[in-house]
């Protein structure tokens, strides 16, 4: 099996359960390969020969990042509190294409491919997350879901992911493969 998991992350918290689901399924099956890019990195020759094509990003406003929810994210970005976790992770880390323009140039999947969508989100009341529209991506982009759109929590807009939510993750990774 070739997998690969495509992240946008500013702070750092999507990129880290992009990691945790790599671990999990190369956990559950070693004889995969699994790689684990940043949008900047997927390119078509990325993902090409995919079988399992698992997208994450953070939720920004309800849903999917946007250019100005980006930049807003990288501005509040520069002054977030330090704590045990990276808030930004590499300069320029989230400079590139966001998940929706990404969308734009992923070629059709080819029948039977395989995917799965994650977000990051804030334990708000209001429902929705990212995850909900990568999904509907992945599906007009022909690929087959094999599961439903799942949410990981942060403890505030910069993370810490909440405790467990690395685990959980690992775990929703082994149960793709
Ligand atoms: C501009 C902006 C809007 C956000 N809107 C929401 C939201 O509507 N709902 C939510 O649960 N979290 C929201 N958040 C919190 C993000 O989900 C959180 O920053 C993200 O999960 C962190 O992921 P990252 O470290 O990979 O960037 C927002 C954050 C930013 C910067």
């Amino acid at each position: 099996m070739q997998a690969v998991i495509v992240y946008e992350s500013v702070y750092g918290n999507t990129r880290a359960v992009a990691e945790a689901v790599a671990d999990g399924l190369r956990g559950a099956r070693p004889d995969a390969v699994v790689s684990c890019v940043p949008v900047a990195g997927a390119g078509p020759d990325v993902i090409a020969g995919a079988d399992l094509l698992v997208v994450g990003g953070p939720t920004h406003v309800y849903g999917m990042s946007s250019g100005p929810s980006r930049r807003l994210a990288r501005f509040a970005a520069a002054g977030a509190p330090v704590g045990d976790e990276p808030r930004v992770h590499g300069p320029g880390a989230d400079a590139g294409p966001g998940l929706r323009t990404w969308f734009r140039s992923l070629p059709q999947a080819p029948p039977g491919t395989r995917a799965a969508a994650f977000d990051t989100r804030a334990d708000m009341l209001v429902s929705g997350g990212a995850a909900q529209g990568i999904a509907r991506r992945l599906t007009r982009h022909r690929y087959d879901l094999v599961t439903g759109p799942e949410g990981f929590v942060v403890e505030s807009t910069g993370g810490p992911l909440r405790a467990g939510e690395r685990e959980r993750a690992a775990v929703w990774g082994a149960s793709l493969a």
